[in-house]
């Protein structure tokens, strides 16, 4: 019998399509562009999985065109483009690929506090640019990582792995998150809560993990960059809406703070030509993708897939709620 008829919206990695392929009818979208939304909505229609992207929006509306779909696995951790109640109320499971990434994206987060601080963007710029004129002794002097002190805003997996590499740097760390942590992993990670205007005042660089949610939406406020010191450095490798980028680009112009290095943006590709500044390191929303992690990311959404048509409980659902009438 032909098994389920699934959509992955990118030709996904060899090892993942291995496993999505032993039970499964695979559509992949092979194109360079990515899925136009009204081709997604076309070709969704007589799938019953979808394998997704953080860029594609799993709303009512693509539920409606997407009838007799039963799972959407997104290849990332952030969910934020999927509408989960609504998924939910339509009895489609989700899944994500919490766990795999969080080396890696602490590994980018920790390069952009590096960059930022040793000024890599404007040194590189100088070094292809012929104009480098050979060393001087006030030559593009940045700031110290090492001893200082570094704030986490959220620490769930990916902010405590950045503490555990502050171990290394001998820094201070000081955390935010929704709960304070058990102390015996505060000892471990050498980690000390504060509540967030405290942090903010006394890091010397500000790392933002906490997920999109309604309550994150736009956390970083003009009045929050206020409280950071005008030394200080801002990193964010969450999402973009997590910031009020126009509170940001003021903070940097008004040098309330020293400089930024992001990875996320709110109207991804777009960037806001006011973060464009020499103290500002930019990246286009890479922090997971290294080949090793990028593959496993895909190998788990297919295999979210494959268990929840083998009749399993996906590793990662998200809204195991819909399983009841599946199981
Ligand atoms: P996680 O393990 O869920 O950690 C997030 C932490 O933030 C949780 O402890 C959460 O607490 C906490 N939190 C939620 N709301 C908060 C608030 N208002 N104030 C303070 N803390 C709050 O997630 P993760 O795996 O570390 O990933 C974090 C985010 O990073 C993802 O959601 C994604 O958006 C982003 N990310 C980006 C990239 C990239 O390529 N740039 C790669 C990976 C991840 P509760 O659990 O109690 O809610
Ligand atoms: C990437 O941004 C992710 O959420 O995995």
């Amino acid at each position: 019998m032909p098994g389920p008829k699934i959509l992955a919206t990118r030709p996904l990695f060899e090892d993942a399509r291995s496993i999505l392929q032993e039970k499964c009818q695979v559509e992949y979208w092979r194109e360079p562009e990515r899925i136009p939304r009204e081709e997604l909505l076309a070709r969704v229609q007589d799938k019953q999985g979808l394998v997704c992207l953080l860029t594609e929006r799993i709303d009512e509306a693509f539920l409606r065109a997407a009838s007799q779909l039963r799972i959407v696995a997104n290849v990332a951790v952030g969910f934020d483009n999927i509408d989960l109640p609504a998924c939910t109320k339509r009895g489609v499971a989700a899944t994500n690929t919490p766990g795999v990434l969080d080396e890696t994206t602490a590994d980018f987060a920790w390069t952009l506090m590096m960059a930022v601080a040793r000024r890599l963007g404007e040194g590189e710029a100088l070094a292809r640019s012929g104009k480098w004129t050979g060393w001087d002794l006030d030559q593009l002097v940045g700031a110290d990582v090492w001893g200082k002190t570094l704030g986490l805003v959220g620490f769930g997996r990916i902010g405590r792995a950045m503490a555990r590499r502050a171990g290394g740097f001998r820094m201070k760390v000081l955390y935010i998150d929704v709960r304070r942590v058990p102390e015996d992993l505060e000892k471990e990670l050498n980690a000390e809560y504060r509540d967030m205007d405290t942090l903010l005042a006394q890091s010397d660089f500000v790392s933002v993990h906490v997920p999109l949610l309604a309550e994150t939406q736009r956390l970083f406020t003009t009045a929050r960059f206020a409280r950071m010191k005008p030394t200080a450095f801002f990193i964010n490798t969450a999402r973009g809406s997590v910031v009020d980028e126009a509170a940001l680009v003021h903070a940097l112009e008004t040098k309330k703070i020293a400089g930024a290095a992001l990875d996320v943006y709110e109207k991804e590709p777009f960037i806001n030509a006011g973060l464009k500044r020499p103290n500002v390191v930019l990246a286009p929303h890479i922090a997971s993708a290294s080949l090793e992690t990028r593959t496993k990311m895909t190998c788990i959404a297919a295999t979210n897939i494959r268990d929840f048509f083998d009749g399993k409980r996906p590793a990662n659902i998200m809204n195991p709620e819909v399983l009841k009438t599946t199981e």
